[in-house]
């Protein structure tokens, strides 16, 4: 008896607390009119987010490379109740597509509330083949246009007291097979960013930054590329879309997706760490 209320008490402690955690109250209408970015919207998750967004009532503007599909989604923005949705196309391998991008934000709309990066560069699922040019291809890509489009969408951010999304993996977090090159970019990711949201702290700069640690999610590029090495079907992309929005409404530090026991010991162990980075720093 005293075993199992040793071991019962702080687990369903640990399940309520989670439960409550997890239940802050979101509100759809928080991002009624607000001014959204969605980079990678062309399809899969990124779609769907904007598809979120535009049943909210937010601004939207979209980026992908092609012209014909963000069209369509920009169309069905509108019929869903997009307040505007606007695509500009082109490849994140050019820095000025990335500053462009929100330049054209500051022309529609006058200032950015929401930026949410989440595009990737296509990479290969096996062995790491020593190809040394894709790294520094796919660096470019899904690390170095974030960091760009940040640095020119910060002031606008300032202003508004707004939010970064940066969309990672859990490959992101630890290192898994077949999967160096991409792993590589996913781990910058939270380097840079993960730096940078102290930093804002410090400064008391009120832009929230929320990096999105996900599990296996059924898009159509994951279906084609690693479900055959998967035991469990994917989550669905369009809930993952709406926990990535929600949990940058709420302004969290990391969301986890789909979470599991795994993510719960990743989790806990960083806010530990970071608790005490933050207080040394204090003190
Ligand atoms: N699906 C999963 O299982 C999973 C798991 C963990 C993390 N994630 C993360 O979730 C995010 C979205 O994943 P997803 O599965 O939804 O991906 P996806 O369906 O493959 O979509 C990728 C998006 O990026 C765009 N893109 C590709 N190359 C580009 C380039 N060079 N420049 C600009 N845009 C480019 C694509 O459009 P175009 O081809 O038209 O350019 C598309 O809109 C990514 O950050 C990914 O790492 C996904
Ligand atoms: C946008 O797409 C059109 C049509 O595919 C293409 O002609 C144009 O070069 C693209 N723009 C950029 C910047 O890639
Ligand atoms: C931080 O900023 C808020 C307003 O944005 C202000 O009320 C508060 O006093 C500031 N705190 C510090 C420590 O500067």
């Amino acid at each position: 008896m005293g075993l199992l209320l040793k071991i019962l008490v702080p687990f369903v402690g640990l399940v309520l607390a989670f439960c409550f955690y997890s239940k802050e109250d979101f509100n759809p209408e928080m991002l009624k009119g607000k001014r959204v970015i969605v980079t990678g919207a062309s399809t899969g998750i990124g779609e769907q987010m904007a598809y979120h967004l535009a049943r909210m009532g937010a601004h939207v503007l979209i980026t992908a490379r092609t012209e014909a599909k963000l069209q369509k989604v920009v169309t069905r923005c509108l019929e869903l109740g997009a307040a505007s949705a606007h695509f500009m196309n082109g490849s994140m391998e050019d820095m000025a597509l990335a500053e462009d991008v929100v330049k054209e934000a500051k022309h529609l709309w006058g200032g950015l509330d929401m930026l949410i990066l989440n595009h990737i560069g296509y990479t290969y699922f096996n062995y790491f083949d020593g190809d040394v040019e894709h790294i520094r291809k796919l660096l470019e890509i899904n690390f170095l246009s974030y960091v760009a489009m940040t640095v020119s969408a910060l002031p606008m951010l300032k202003e508004s007291g707004g939010s970064i999304l940066v969309v990672s993996s859990k490959a992101g977090k630890i290192g898994i097979p077949f999967v160096a090159p991409y792993s590589a970019t996913k781990f910058a990711l939270d380097g840079f960013f993960s730096s940078l949201r102290q930093e804002l702290i410090i400064k008391n700069i009120s832009v929230s930054i929320t990096l999105c640690i996900l599990g296996h999610i059924a898009t159509e590029t994951a279906e084609k590329t690693v479900s055959h090495v998967m035991q469990k079907p994917g989550a669905p992309k369009e809930e993952c879309a709406l926990e990535i929005i929600r949990s940058g409404a709420l302004r969290k530090r990391e969301l986890y997706y789909p979470y599991t026991a795994h993510c719960l010991a990743i989790d806990l162990a960083q806010a530990s760490l970071l608790d005490e980075s933050l207080e040394n720093k204090a003190g």
